[in-house]
């Protein structure tokens, strides 16, 4: 029964296998599958070991013969599969770069990512005007201590402005450790930065101080507990009350257009004049800001010489200018992100 093997017949398996090889790694398609050939081909069960292993029914000095071209093949077929490989790589990135690539030349398309705040746009309308008379921008903190908020303003101890009702209060259990102990409260107007832009720099000087504060007030269509001011400032020799309403006047018009500006006598603790301002807008007047001389108390709290230095001072609300300008009747929809309303600007 001895079903054995002649030389011939290896040799002629061995050319077989070669030519179906070397078929398939050309035709593989990818790393996988080459992967899975070399284990067919070249594995301790593969093809090739097949063949080694009927090697031994051979007479002895043919073995050598068989063995030689076996190796051979093996070689081979290890590079062909390093070869492909290669190309498959190769392909594959030359894929890759081509569908990542930019094409610079391709015409824009532009997809607005979305448009100012109707109020963010005010705020920029009223600092641009002022920008173009001369002033400069200042800030200052949103958590103020009482001395800078009133004391500073010559807003006195028992002043109402200072009430519970106005003012939110912050608890000193939880101020930061270590920080002074002194009261701290959200400011509730930008005035305070008047008084901290004086310590720094000295006169002249011509600021425009934009920022959020904070009130006690309960929402509704004209409240929000909180709300954004300008403050103004300008201090210099010779200044009077014929410059502020110059300045105040000039940009009231350049805000609103060439409409009636009214001053009105007021009572502001850190200005002596103080006045309100009214614009007649589409047939009614409406109180639009607050503004004074700089009071001499103030300056001289400073350490200014208020016989030498003289200014105004004024302040306004933001949400105010915005619903009057877009004629907007609750304060609410400026607060609130509803995108059919802020669509329409
Ligand atoms: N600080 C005032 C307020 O919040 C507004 C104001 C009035 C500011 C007159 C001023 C001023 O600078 O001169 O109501």
């Amino acid at each position: 029964m001895s079903a054995t093997i002649t030389l011939q017949q290896l040799t002629d398996q061995l050319a077989a296998l070669e030519a179906e090889a070397e078929a398939a790694i050309a035709a593989a398609a990818g790393t996988a599958e080459l992967e899975r050939l070399r284990l067919d081909l070249l594995g301790k069960k593969g093809r090739l070991s097949a063949v080694l292993g009927a090697m031994g029914q051979l007479p002895g000095e043919e073995r050598p013969l068989v063995g030689q071209r076996a190796n051979g093949l093996k070689e081979q077929v290890q590079e062909s599969l390093g070869a492909r490989l290669s190309q498959l790589k190769a392909t594959a990135l030359a894929e890759q770069i081509a569908q990542e690539r930019l094409d610079v030349t391709a015409p824009s398309r532009y997809v607005p990512p979305g448009h100012r705040h109707p109020l963010q746009s005010t705020l920029e309308e009223i600092l641009d005007i002022f920008a173009g008379l001369g002033y400069q921008m200042a800030d200052g903190p949103e958590v103020e201590s009482d001395h800078y908020n009133f004391t500073a303003l010559n807003i006195p101890p028992h002043h109402p402005a200072r009430d519970m009702q106005d003012t939110f209060y912050l608890d000193p259990g939880n101020l930061v450790p270590g920080g002074d102990l002194g009261e701290r409260l959200l400011r509730t107007h930008t005035s305070p930065v008047q008084i901290r832009h004086l310590e720094a720099n000295p006169p002249p000087v011509r600021i425009v101080a934009p920022g959020r504060v904070y009130r006690r007030d309960a929402v509704d269509a004209t409240h929000s507990p909180v709300f954004h001011q300008v403050e103004v400032l300008a201090l210099d020799e010779g200044l009077d009350f014929s410059h502020l309403r110059g300045t105040v006047t000039t940009f009231l018009q350049r805000f609103f257009g060439d409409l009636p500006v009214r001053f009105r006598a007021s009572y502001f603790p850190f200005t002596e004049p103080s006045a309100e301002v009214d614009v007649q807008w589409r047939g009614r007047w409406l109180e639009v800001m607050g503004c004074g001389m700089v009071d001499p108390a103030v300056l001289e709290g400073l350490g200014i010489d208020p016989e030498r230095w003289s200014g105004f001072a004024a302040g306004l609300g933001v949400e105010r200018f915005c619903m009057v300008r877009h004629g907007i009747d609750d304060i609410r929809r400026l607060h609130t992100s509803d995108l059919r309303f802020l669509e329409q600007f």
